[in-house]
């Protein structure tokens, strides 16, 4: 579903990514570790054009990655994107949030946006919220809201990045949840997360990063049990110590 070969990203003489492969199957869920600083979000951002890369090779289900127009807002609507600060639109209710994707982007009725939209947010469990505006809602129901959006464009990959960082704990559980039934459903996600839990229990491969590089990658069991580099030990001593 996503294949990520030699890519490359700078910020001026910082460089960000250095020579990437990635390469993640349908219903596959990858989690991305690794220190603050390592490229994450940096790949995240490529991944749906919102960073353009210096060089490399990305495709989508065997499509190159387009650089603008209206392929580009359908390969946003394909791999949809949940980030840290939930990113929806202020002004508009819950609902509206889930149609105007649809309805601009997909085409779809404004009664068949509605439709879905509802079931949706029945799904992540805020459906009696739908006629509210963003800030009425808790962080966790927002970033519930912010996924539904997301689902809302019938991606065929989700990319999370850092989904419950800004959230206050007791809201963590409830996200992951969510996150937790979509892998379930097969969904094929690429999640950056310091939830070391959710990693075990939910990823199919752990990539972790450092200093703009894929340093190791391997199954949770593998990955956790017997990290192969010193970078990847000391960054699990890290995480795993408090
Ligand atoms: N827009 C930007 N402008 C300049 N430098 C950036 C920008 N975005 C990221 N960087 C730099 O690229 C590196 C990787 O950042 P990032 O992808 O955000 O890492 P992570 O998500 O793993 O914390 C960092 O050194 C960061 O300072
Ligand atoms: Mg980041």
């Amino acid at each position: 579903m996503i294949a990520v070969r030699g890519l490359h990203k700078r910020f001026g003489d910082q460089t960000a990514l250095r020579d990437v492969d990635l390469d993640v199957a349908r219903g596959e869920v990858v989690v991305v570790i690794g220190p603050s600083g390592s490229g994450k979000s940096t790949l995240c951002r490529c991944l749906n054009r919102l960073e353009t890369p210096d060089s490399g090779e990305i495709r989508v289900d065997g499509a190159a990655l387009p650089a603008e127009g209206r392929a580009l807002a359908r390969l946003r609507a394909d791999v949809g994107m949940v980030f840290q600060s939930f990113n929806l639109f202020h002004h508009k209710t819950v609902l509206e949030n889930l149609t105007l994707g649809p309805t601009k982007v997909r085409g779809d009725s404004r009664a068949e946006a509605e439709r879905r939209a509802r079931e949706l947010l029945d799904r992540v469990g805020i459906g009696d919220q739908a006629g509210k505006l963003p800030a009425q809602l808790s962080g966790g129901q927002q970033q519930r809201a912010a996924i539904a959006r997301a689902l809302a464009m019938r991606p065929k990959v989700m990319l999370f990045d850092e989904p419950t960082s800004a959230l206050d704990p007791e809201m963590v559980g409830e996200v992951l949840d969510v996150m937790t039934g979509l892998a379930r459903d097969g969904m094929t996600m690429v999640v950056v997360t310091h939830e070391m839990g959710f990693a075990r229990q939910v990823a199919d491969r752990v990539v972790f990063m450092a200093d703009g590089e894929v340093v190791e990658t391997g199954t949770p069991a593998e990955f956790f049990a017997s990290p192969a580099t010193d970078r990847a030990r000391d960054f699990l001593a890290k995480v795993l110590s408090h």
